[in-house]
């Protein structure tokens, strides 16, 4: 390991250049970030990124060791050996490693020896990528770092960044299907954030290996790091945000309620799926369409006998204002005379190996080969193909397999089940883009469907993604289990994503793989309608889990849960509209609206659904009362009326009708009737109020789709002089502590 060390720095066109006998560095003042460089080749001096997006820089001053520029706290720097230290986190040393060693990704080194570092490496060049030592604080917390298992807080834990098919994960298992190199850093100096820009296979060791230390390390030739500041979780969110940008505004019918599973084998029984739905009185806005409707599994086919008219399905649909989704998967079936093949190979399109030749495997189709999205007039192509699904009525796709998933490999071991990492993209090795293999091709799809259908908010839904997959895609937590730790974890981990720029997530309702029993389903559904993404979805496998499969006394009540959620619609979409400009995500940790509260920080089993309401999920069989926190305020419990004073823990009853939902102090929510409906014009629109003193509540209003613009309106409560000011037709009404409605016109 050989110390990287600088001798010179010099100030040019408003950046630093460091420079030493091997490396060099760029230190800039990028948006509202330090971005500090690190390489050793000269054309890496101007590294790209798949991530972000913010260019403007900030003229920067340098003068004994302090880096400043406006806007940010300073960055102090050493040169030899090169160490940092930026808003309360200090790095005390960068480490180089020897080339030839990338296999070794096990725990390269010695964690113990960085305090006292090693002799350079004899004989052998560096270039075999770095450690970034960050040393420790015993009271910080980590946040962020994507999807993940586990509960809220990430410290003590060592995590990989490799995108895989992590079918049936369990508590423990990592990586998961998703990168996202961002860290959120809370201590006694406040929140910061921090971002690797790498997209090779990472590994952050969070105070695991040595408790004194943290370590961060990836074996490409460059260190691409950005410092956000804070000083509060939700300013680094919105620093982040500029950096990587927000994702985009979603239509209406992305926010209802999804059914899916994998098996739904034919119109008809998709025609029979909606009857049982509608039966019901349950509003659903998407049926999706999994592998099944392909033929043998080729990619922009359908299954003509199973699907004589998927149009007329998606006219009958559109009628009740509800769309069908379908799966694209990128491996395309190595097939003489399937166009999709035939086209992609005269592009040149599919990965080949160093040999030149098409790198073969097994996915679904079989033979198997996969385009290379890194590339342009990849993308431009495969975004082409999409016509085919709009043709045939599909408003949304959803790419799955993308991480990618590789079952096997002609010729070749795949015991990660994904590309060799030899396998080239251009001038690219696989080891090098894997990670973002995913996020280039939903920006394909994104770009396809916003170019075939400009008139259209694009819709998709992905499996694998890079940091900045929300500018292109939705995401959903992959292979879960009908199981109640499973419903547990989702939201430690979707709160996580939405820390790390995801802001529109969701878990599979009711767990994918195994069993569901009818009080899952139900819990599981009165905690869906708090997910961005609400979908209900199962292998072929696994029992019938749709609402309606458990008959009486289930139905009846997972239907109210779906009902509540188009209840919520307006304010789902006012949230969904922020995200869209700022990037704080729909469901937030507590800590995100109360970082002074130290207990906030270690609820995860609970959130904010933005800053007007609780939610505490019933998370284990046969609960029938759950205890919860309260941070600062007074609180109305949402179904029974009654006032709480925070912060403080309290036990409620939890019915099994009833989600402990709590609305807060001085806050007013947007409702409707529930049913979904076309455009976000909501009618009626109701605001529900704080019983006592002055509510303030906001909503957005527009088509629900296309891209004229919407207007935000404030809706102003006072209880006391029974006085509503709001958008024109909207009322508002209270409900007392007894549990009586008030209308306040
Ligand atoms: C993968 C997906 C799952 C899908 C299945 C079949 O396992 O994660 O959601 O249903 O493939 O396409």
């Amino acid at each position: 390991m050989y110390p990287v060390r600088f001798e010179e720095a010099r100030v040019t066109d408003g950046e630093l250049w460091l420079t030493g006998p091997v490396f060099t560095a760029r230190v800039q003042a990028r948006g509202p970030a330090w971005r500090v460089l690190v390489f050793q080749r000269p054309e890496d001096a101007e590294k790209g990124s798949f991530a972000v997006v913010e260019n403007e820089r900030a003229p920067l001053h340098y003068a004994e060791g302090r880096v400043s520029a406006s806007d940010r706290p300073p960055l102090d720097l050493t040169l030899e050996p090169f160490s940092f230290a930026f808003a309360g986190l200090r790095f005390p040393g960068l480490y180089a490693r020897p080339l030839g060693t990338w296999a070794d990704h096990a725990g390269f080194f010695d964690p113990t020896g960085l305090l006292s570092p090693p002799p350079p490496a004899e004989g052998r060049p560096l270039g075999g990528g770095f450690a970034l030592v960050l040393e420790e604080a015993p009271e910080r917390r980590y946040f962020g770092l994507g999807e993940r298992t586990g509960f809220l807080d990430k410290k003590g834990r060592r995590y990989t960044f490799w995108n895989a098919d992590a079918f049936d994960y369990e508590p423990h298992t990592d990586p998961l299907y998703q990168s996202q190199p961002f860290l959120l850093a809370v201590d006694g100096a406040g929140a910061a954030g921090l971002v690797l820009d790498e997209t090779w296979r990472l590994v952050f060791d969070l105070a695991k290996a040595d408790p004194r230390l943290s370590r961060l390390e990836t074996p490409g030739p460059t260190l691409d790091l950005y410092l956000l500041p804070g000083p509060t979780p939700a300013e680094v969110t919105e620093n982040l945000t500029r950096l990587i940008g927000p994702p985009p505004l979603p239509p209406l019918w992305a926010l209802g309620y999804h059914q899916c599973r994998y098996g739904y084998a034919s119109q008809a029984e998709l025609e029979a799926v909606a009857g049982e739905l509608e039966a019901h009185g349950i509003p659903f806005s998407a049926l999706w369409l999994d592998i099944d409707h392909m033929e043998g599994y080729k990619v922009f086919t359908l299954d003509r006998h199973r699907f004589p008219d998927l149009k007329r399905l998606a006219q009958r649909l559109e009628a009740k204002n509800a769309k069908l989704v379908a799966i694209v998967d990128p491996c395309v079936k190595k097939e003489p005379g399937y166009p999709v093949y035939e086209e992609g190979h005269a592009l040149g399109a599919f990965i080949k190996s160093a040999r030149g030749e098409e790198v073969v495997g097994e996915v679904w189709p079989k033979p198997a080969v996969w385009p290379d999205f890194t590339r342009d007039e990849v993308r431009r192509w495969w975004g082409r193909l999409h016509r085919f699904y709009l043709e045939n009525g599909v408003a949304g796709i959803w790419n799955d397999m993308n991480e990618p998933s590789a079952f096997a490999l002609e010729g070749l071991d795949a015991p990660e089940r994904t590309l060799p990492p030899g396998a080239l993209h251009g001038g690219r090795t696989h080891a090098e883009v894997h990670n973002v293999y995913g996020q280039c091709m939903s920006r394909a799809t994104f770009e396809g469907l916003l170019a075939l259908a400009p008139e259209r908010r694009p819709f998709v839904l992905t499996r694998a993604g890079y940091l900045g997959i929300q500018r292109y895609a939705w995401v959903w937590t992959g292979d879960n289990k009908s199981s109640w730790v499973h419903l547990e974890m989702s939201v430690p981990m979707l709160l996580n994503m939405g820390l790390s720029g995801i802001a529109f997530a969701g878990a599979d309702i009711g767990g994918f793989s195994e069993d569901a029993d009818p009080e899952l389903v139900l819990r599981w559904t009165q905690l869906g309608a708090f997910y961005p993404f609400m979908r209900n979805h199962a292998a072929k496998t696994s029992r019938r889990q749709e609402p309606y499969a458990f008959g009486e006394p289930w139905t009846g009540k997972i239907a109210e849960a779906i009902r509540f959620r188009y209840r919520l619609l307006p304010y789902v979409y006012t949230l969904a509209e922020e995200a869209a400009r700022t990037g704080a995500p729909l469901m937030r940790p507590l800590f995100w609206h109360f970082p002074e509260d130290e207990t906030a920080y270690s609820v995860f089993d609970q959130f904010l659904f933005g800053p007007a309401l609780l939610v505490a999920p019933v998370t284990r069989p046969g609960q029938t009362h759950r205890s919860l926190y309260l941070p600062r305020g007074r609180w109305q419990h949402w179904w029974r009326g009654t006032l709480y004073e925070g912060p403080g823990w309290i036990t409620v009853e939890a019915s099994l009708e009833e989600i402990p939902l709590f609305l807060r102090e001085g806050h007013a929510v947007p409702l409707t009737e529930p049913r979904a409906a076309k455009t976000a014009f909501f009618e009626p629109l109701y605001f529900r109020a704080f019983p006592e003193g002055q509510s303030r509540g906001e909503v957005y209003l527009d088509a629900g789709d296309g891209h004229d613009p919407g207007t935000r309106y404030e809706a102003l409560v006072n209880v006391e002089r029974r006085a509503f000011k709001g958008p024109r037709g909207a009322r508002a009404f209270i409900q007392t502590k007894e549990g009586n409605v008030i209308w306040l016109d």
